[in-house]
């Protein structure tokens, strides 16, 4: 890693992932930034292993040839499914989202009963489960799948989300879970809804991020002293689908607009 200012590599499977870029520029503002997103082969939440891995492996190769020197997979379905691939098949180090949300919930416990919301496939993968028992906590997941295109929908404060999250958080809070204290969000839409789903669990649970949680990772890798003490980022996308749409969705996860976006064929 060069002692000036790093280029970080940033993955995801479309925009979802720019919450955690967001993070990061708070946190380590003084860095390149270069971010995937695969937009044209999202969601990656209802995939195979397989077929995960796939994509995320050519997608990290991408990053690397163009300069990462760390990467980061922001994508919670790719930590999960495909981190040992995406491991074995670049050279620099690889940060994913799982472990860092598992040490910040696992901390933020003191009843060692936490929940996870995720995608489907990062669900049935279990790495949360693992990672939190791993720790000693006792874990339950959720499968929310109709947050993600709810949130892309921009509803994040609709009756409709709120509807939605209660019933998932209903069945989630449920069954030996009902005095569960931490709730983690591992999955990258759910940062957006922070504030509903605040108000949908019960008072005593605290929310875990784990976009805030790989942030800070992140920055103690880079030896950051002063987190977010001062310089600007330099930013470029990339995107495997529509330039435009990446620009009007991403500047709302992003939280600032996103002026050039490249748009990438990766072959197969
Ligand atoms: N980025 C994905 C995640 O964090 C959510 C969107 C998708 O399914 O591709 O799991």
């Amino acid at each position: 890693m060069t002692q000036t200012r790093p280029c970080i590599g940033v993955f995801d499977s479309g925009f979802g992932g720019l919450t955690v870029l967001r993070e990061m520029i708070r946190l380590v503002p003084d860095a390149d930034y270069h971010y995937f997103g695969d937009t044209a082969r999202l969601p990656y939440g209802s995939k195979s292993a397989e077929t995960v891995s796939r994509y995320a492996v050519g997608a990290a190769h991408f990053l690397e040839q163009h300069g990462a020197e760390m990467l980061v997979i922001a994508c919670n379905t790719a930590s999960a499914l495909a981190l040992d691939s995406i491991r074995a098949g670049v050279h620099v180090p690889v940060v994913g989202v799982v472990e860092p949300g598992a040490d910040r919930g696992a901390d933020a416990s003191r009843d060692k009963k936490v929940i996870v919301v995720a995608t489907e496939a990062t669900v049935s993968s279990h790495a949360y489960l693992k990672a939190l028992q791993c720790r000693g906590i006792e874990a339950k997941e959720k499968a929310c799948p109709l947050l993600v295109p709810l949130v892309e929908e921009g509803w994040i404060d609709h009756k409709i989300t709120e509807e939605v999250a209660r019933i998932y958080l209903e069945e989630a809070f449920s069954d030996g879970f009902q005095r569960a204290d931490v709730l983690v969000l591992g999955c990258t839409h759910y940062p957006l809804i922070k504030p509903l789903l605040q108000r949908v669990v019960p008072q005593h649970v605290a929310i875990v991020d784990s976009a805030e949680s790989t942030a800070a990772v992140v920055a103690q890798k880079l030896r950051v002293s002063e987190p977010g003490k001062e310089g600007k980022p330099g930013l470029q996308f990339f995107a495997t689908d529509s330039v435009e749409k990446f620009q009007r969705l991403g500047a709302r996860f992003l939280g600032q607009p996103i002026e050039k976006v490249q748009l990438v064929k990766l072959s197969e």
